[in-house]
């Protein structure tokens, strides 16, 4: 099975969010799996330093100007890897996305059109002696690429990951006949959304089979409540649409080896975690002592639920918990965290930028992690969060419904708390619950084992997407 798995982010050699961890640990898990899996994203400063046995290939034979792939391997992987490098348009300083201010590139439009350009053709075996047979794009970034295999004959299957489709990669409808796009697809059922271009629709409509990150993320989003307009052609394409949780790479999140952590462990473990909960409170400037701390990590967007933590923060700290954000993203919530950690030094701690090694911290030195999400496709965190013995309380929503268990509604069994509606009040009293349990230090052991214990690795998603693979070949015959 010959897999080109194209992305417009790979740990660790590009990351915004958790697409660069699935980038990684799926393709990681396929290798190992015995799938022939490359892949392609774009070459952004310092990524071709971080590849395994780099070398330059020869250029993009269509492409204008100074087109070049880069090969090698992921870190540590079989995964070869094939960096874009366009410099006039992927060469610069800054995010992968956006400006170091947070400012979106103006021209992601002909960055991600030439991504999804070369997705095709390398695909196609139009440019290296080497032919997939699936493609697998991810997200907008990666979305035009089936437009530009359809109606051929001979091509490779294509198979879309839907991991956020809040972004839809739209632009207006002037971009369209400037990047050269077919003319007989601006219209509803084709590339069109609402007057705009939407990139996401090439692959919606295009693609032989779309799969996002949870089941429960798969039904939410053929309703209005979750997709961002284009719920009826979810519906429309629900034969076609399947749900396959993500999984984690359990040798980076591993509580027993993290060398970012004070004291590792491999059980629930009081000593452990007071050392852990001591290094974060000092490092985020933290009140010492043995209360509760309750972590939050994640982008500074409206998705993440930031605000419900800051409306529901005085009976938060009335319930004698401390805070640790870490994040980055909206500047008006950035400003808002920064001044709840003005209001109450201390008490709340606020780190404003990107830190792997404090997020791998914050996961093992909180007593609870939070992630009121208003929709969660699959979540990664909480994921990290069971398996550092440090139960999430989540909105159940997407994959977080999928994967954290209510401990009150399933005493047995649960791993997490649910908040009960999408609020600040729901959200405190949550947390209130929880700390009734954490009060009683053997129940407390119990929670935190199941999660510990639960399976997170890539194995058993990267076997689904392998099957997934053969169905859709078989089906090109
Ligand atoms: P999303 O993809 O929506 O951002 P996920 O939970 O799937 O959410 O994945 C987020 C990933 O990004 C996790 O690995 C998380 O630790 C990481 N992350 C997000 N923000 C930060 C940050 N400020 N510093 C370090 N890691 C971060
Ligand atoms: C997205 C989603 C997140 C998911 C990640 C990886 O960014 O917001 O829920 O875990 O992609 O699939």
């Amino acid at each position: 099975m010959k897999v080109l798995f194209a992305t417009a982010e790979a740990w660790p050699l590009a990351k915004t969010g958790g697409l660069g961890d699935v980038a990684f640990g799926l393709t990681r898990a396929l290798a190992e799996l015995g799938c022939d899996v490359r892949l392609l994203m774009p070459a952004y400063p310092g990524a071709a330093e971080q590849l395994e046995g780099a070398v330059r290939r020869r250029q993009v034979p269509w492409a204008d100007g100074d087109v070049a792939l880069i090969e090698g391997r992921l870190p540590g992987t079989d995964v070869g890897v094939w960096l874009l490098d366009d410099p006039p348009l992927f060469a610069r300083v800054g995010g992968p996305y956006a400006t170091a201010g947070g400012e979106a590139w103006p021209d992601n439009h002909r960055r991600f059109l030439r991504l999804s350009q070369v997705a095709a053709a390398l695909a196609a075996g139009e440019v290296l002696d080497w032919r997939a047979d699936v493609l697998h794009g991810n997200d907008w970034q990666t979305a035009l690429a089936p437009v530009f295999l359809r109606g051929r004959g001979e091509r490779p299957a294509t198979v879309f990951g839907i991991h956020n489709l809040a972004y839809r990669g739209l632009f207006p409808a002037e971009s369209y006949a400037r990047l050269g796009l077919p003319a007989e697809l601006w219209h509803p059922e084709g590339l069109e959304f609402f007057g705009q271009l939407a990139f996401i629709k090439g692959s919606l409509v295009f693609a032989d089979a779309l799969v996002t990150v949870s089941p429960t993320y798969a039904r939410e989003i053929q309703t209005p409540a979750f997709g961002w307009g284009l719920e009826g052609l979810l519906y429309h394409r629900r034969d076609r649409l399947f749900g396959i949780v993500n999984g984690i790479d359990t040798d980076t999140w591993d509580p027993r080896s993290d060398r970012h952590l004070a004291a590792r462990y491999s059980a629930p473990d009081d000593r452990a975690r007071a050392a852990n909960r001591r290094a974060v409170a000092q490092a985020v400037g933290l009140d010492a002592g043995d209360g509760p701390v309750l972590g939050f990590v994640g982008r500074l967007v409206e998705q993440k639920g930031v605000d419900l933590i800051l409306d529901a923060l005085p009976r938060l700290l009335a319930a004698g918990a401390r805070l640790v954000c870490l994040g980055a993203g909206d500047h008006r919530l950035e400003v808002a965290l920064r001044a709840a950690a003005q209001q109450h030094p201390g008490r709340v701690g606020v780190v404003i930028g990107y830190d792997e090694a404090l997020a791998h911290q914050i996961e093992a030195g909180s007593d609870l992690f939070l992630m009121p999400s208003r929709f969660e496709p699959c979540g990664l965190n909480q994921l990290y969060s069971l398996r550092y013995g440090t139960p999430p309380v989540v909105y159940p929503t997407g994959g977080l419904a999928d994967t954290v268990v209510d401990v009150d509604a399933h005493p047995q069994g649960g791993t997490g708390f649910h908040l009960a509606a999408s609020d600040g009040a729901a959200l405190a009293a949550a947390v209130e619950r929880a700390l009734a349990h954490w009060q009683d230090r053997a129940a407390w052991h119990a929670i935190q084992a199941r999660g510990m214990a639960g399976a997170y690795s890539w194995e058993a998603s990267a076997q689904a997407y392998r099957d997934l693979y053969r169905e859709v070949v078989a089906e090109r015959g």
